[in-house]
This record gives C-alpha cells, sequence and structure tokens, in this order.
C-alpha cells in the first residue's frame, strides 16, 4: 500500500478513535499501539508530558510501544524531546547521529520527529516517534504525527485539563 493511502488510513482510524475512547490517558494509549503496528517505520512511539507544578520543568514518560527507553524523565534543555518543548515547534531529525542534542533510546534509530501538544495554548506534553530508517518523516508523516498532537490536544481540553 502507497504511504499516502496508508496515512489516509490511519488517520481516519484516528479520528474515529477519539469518539470511541472515554479520556485522554486512554487515547494516548490506543494511540501509541495504532501507530506502532500500522505506520511500518514507527518503530518506537511515545509520550512525554510536562510534571504539573515541577520546577524545573520535567518531561516524563507516558503511554508508549516499542523498547523500554532510559530516557523515562527528560528535562527541557536536554535531548530533541526538551528543544521540542521548550520552542514549542515540531523537530525532524533526519540523522540523529549528526544532532548533538539527541539522546539515545536505541542504537538502531536513525531518524526522530517529536512534536508539541498543546493545551489552551500552551505545551503540556509531546508525542515523540523513532525510526530505524534515516529521513522517515517526510511531510505527510509530519502531517499525520501533527494531526495526533492535535487530537490529543483537543480531548485533554475537552476535560478541562
Ligand atoms: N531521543 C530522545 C529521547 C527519548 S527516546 O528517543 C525514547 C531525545 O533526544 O530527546
Amino acid at each position: 500500500m502507497p504511504v499516502a493511502d496508508r496515512v489516509e488510513e490511519v488517520r481516519k482510524e484516528l479520528t474515529e478513535l477519539v469518539s470511541a475512547v472515554p479520556t485522554a490517558h486512554e487515547l494516548m494509549q490506543h494511540m501509541v499501539k495504532l501507530l506502532h503496528d500500522r505506520m511500518l517505520k514507527y518503530n518506537w512511539v511515545g509520550f512525554y508530558m510536562l510534571e504539573p507544578g515541577a520546577k524545573p520543568p520535567m518531561l516524563v514518560l507516558g503511554a508508549f510501544e516499542g523498547a523500554m527507553t532510559p530516557h523515562t524523565r527528560i528535562p527541557l534543555n536536554q535531548g530533541i524531546c526538551g528543544a521540542a518543548a521548550s520552542s514549542g515547534q515540531t523537530v525532524v531529525v533526519d540523522d540523529v547521529g549528526k544532532d548533538p542534542r539527541y539522546l539515545a533510546c536505541s542504537l538502531e534509530t536513525k531518524s526522530e520527529i517529536v512534536v508539541p501538544i498543546f493545551v489552551k495554548g500552551s505545551v503540556v506534553g509531546e508525542l515523540d516517534i523513532d525510526s530505524h530508517f534515516s529521513a522517515a518523516f517526510t511531510k505527510e508523516h509530519q502531517e499525520l504525527v501533527q494531526y495526533c498532537a492535535m487530537l490529543v490536544g483537543r480531548k485533554l481540553e475537552a476535560a478541562g485539563k
């Protein structure tokens, strides 16, 4: 199946998922599994959420699919994850070996995308995806992952978070 068709299909399933699950927590759990199972180059998929009230701010590992990572808590001044959360911008790294910010999770990882999640205009967490393939996160993938982050932000917001 061409990538564009798969992206379109998964996008539809994600949209259905949002109304099928009662909480943002369950949405995140199902979402990591769906993305990991269906998107062939998404080899690690996980959420990092900002710890409420933590000073200095801290990203804490939430729902994930893939091998356990040594990075369960990431300060905002570290890693690709810290860069995305502190800037509020999507970060795409085509070759993690060339990015000095990169915190290694698996030796097989070649590329990574991190998309911030917003609630009422503030970053509350992010969706992080690693691939064993270099430059895996082309424009259509960036749009899919940004769509996922938007759905989670909206669900959190609807719950009054
Ligand atoms: N690579 C990330 C750390 C998280 S692991 O990929 C799961 C980073 O550089 O922030």
